[in-house]
């Protein structure tokens, strides 16, 4: 097949987008919904048809396995997105390969591989980098609006990659900070700002938006654009790992704070990270937590034997009820200038059965107290829910709120307008 030259091709799509979008349509953000599996706690978005990816906060890549519409493009080793592609190799992938050792036909340039791994096995694979389209639709932050097909360069992978994936997965959608993860890439595609706003479900189908704008949830007009809501903490990388961090000074709980080791929370650091179900602390940071918690609850005569892998276990009938969830202290992360991100009760405590309420703050394992190659918080899926979160790529910033008690993620509409 000839292949158009990609540059008159580029122009003549350009100039059709402007007559079809004049100006105001150019950067409407986009929307995809996000469903939380229920077998392994994981989220999942739809991004082409019948496939869905696993989203993943600390991969740098879009990888999935090879599909009929993805199309095999001349990557030479020495394109920009050969070096994109190989920018991060998961510390745990084994392949000693250079990008462009292997040449399937002596008479063809040497093409460029890409290392794609999944995030649960740290297992990697060498893969082909493939032109693809993503369906999805722009939105006004209330609404879906029109149907659009974003350019995007991914990898595609052998099957064998996916295992342990919830079975329907095909792929895993990245979203770090990173030229070929989902938020650059719809970004240069649609032309909208680098930046997303998750927010994860606890059960129904959550949103992500790339490119900002506001956001409304059901019911309307009560909870109004839940972006003007959003307090912001600096987002910081570290070396040699794609994960997003943000500088937490320390911990309080009912804002009394708990004391930890010095430079505890500094050592290894704050992370955010959507493979971990339950929030993950060191046991330095943890052992204080959980004693400050138990002794703010004050409730011995509810406590009812560890349910692993928690071990801080209520009668719930014995805890009270509120609008936010059971009636516990909050605990929070302090961060600069008095501001902090604050877990009510249906954040931090999880029902293990009907009787049964644990905080659901997790110990490491395998780590040892200050470990300095380990993070000190990794806050996962479950707090994350129904928080708004906006990761702002461009200005290096995470907006967080909660999301009103009298709604949730999963109360979007999404019926068209
Ligand atoms: C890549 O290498 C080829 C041949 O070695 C050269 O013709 C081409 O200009 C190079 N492209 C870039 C982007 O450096
Ligand atoms: C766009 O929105 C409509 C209306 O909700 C929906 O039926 C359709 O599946 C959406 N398209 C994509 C690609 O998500
Ligand atoms: C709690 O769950 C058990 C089994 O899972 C069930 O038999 C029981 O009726 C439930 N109790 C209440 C109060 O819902
Ligand atoms: C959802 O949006 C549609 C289209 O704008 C609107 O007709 C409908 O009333 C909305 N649903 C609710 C519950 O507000």
């Amino acid at each position: 097949m000839a292949r158009p030259n990609p540059k008159p091709f580029f122009l003549l799509a350009a100039s059709l987008l402007a007559l079809a979008c004049p100006a105001s349509c150019a950067a409407e953000p986009v929307l995809i919904p996000v469903a939380k599996d229920p077998a392994t706690s994981l989220y999942t978005i739809h991004i082409r048809h019948g496939a869905s990816h696993l989203i993943d906060l600390a991969s740098p890549l879009l990888w999935s396995t090879c599909a009929a519409d993805h199309l095999p493009a001349p990557f030479p080793c020495n394109s920009t997105a050969c070096s994109h592609a190989n920018a991060y190799r998961a510390p745990t992938c084994r392949i000693a390969r250079h990008p462009c050792s292997r040449s399937r036909s002596r008479r063809k340039r040497r093409q460029c591989e890409a290392f794609p791994y999944n995030p649960l096995t740290g297992r990697c694979a060498a893969a082909s980098l493939v032109h693809t389209r993503l369906v999805a639709n722009t939105t006004d932050g209330r609404n879906p609006l029109r149907q659009v097909s974003v350019r995007a360069v991914g990898a595609c992978a052998p099957r064998a990659l996916l295992a342990p994936l919830p079975k329907h997965v095909a792929g895993v959608a990245g979203l770090a900070d990173a030229a070929l993860a989902l938020p650059a890439q719809v970004a240069a595609s649609q032309r909208v700002a680098n930046r997303f706003t998750l927010c994860l479900p606890r059960r129904g189908d959550g949103v992500v938006v790339f490119g900002g704008g506001p956001l409304f949830l059901l019911p309307e007009p009560a909870a109004g654009d839940l972006t003007s809501t959003l307090a912001f903490a600096p987002l910081r990388a570290r070396k040699g790992n794609p994960l997003y961090y943000i500088p937490v000074q320390g911990v309080a709980v009912n804002q009394a704070q708990v004391p930890l080791p010095a430079r505890a929370l500094a050592t290894g650091g704050v992370a955010l990270c959507t493979r971990v179900p339950y929030t993950a602390l060191r046991p330095d940071v943890y052992r204080p937590l959980v004693d400050a918690f138990d002794a703010a609850v004050a409730r011995n005569d509810a406590k009812v034997p560890a349910v692993p892998p928690f071990e801080l276990c209520y009668r719930s009938s014995m805890l009270g009820n509120t609008r936010l969830g059971y009636a516990v202290p909050d605990v929070a992360f302090t961060l600069q200038g008095g501001k902090s991100w604050t877990f009510v009760g249906s954040s931090s405590m999880v029902d293990v059965d009907n009787q049964t309420a644990c905080l659901a703050f997790l110990e490491m394992k395998g780590v040892k107290p200050g470990d300095p190659s380990s993070a000190a918080v990794i806050i996962g899926g479950f707090q994350m829910e129904d928080h708004l979160l906006q990761f702002d790529l461009e200005k290096k910033q995470l907006g967080f709120a909660k999301v009103p008690f009298f709604t949730a993620c999963s109360n979007f509409n999404f019926t068209k307008s």
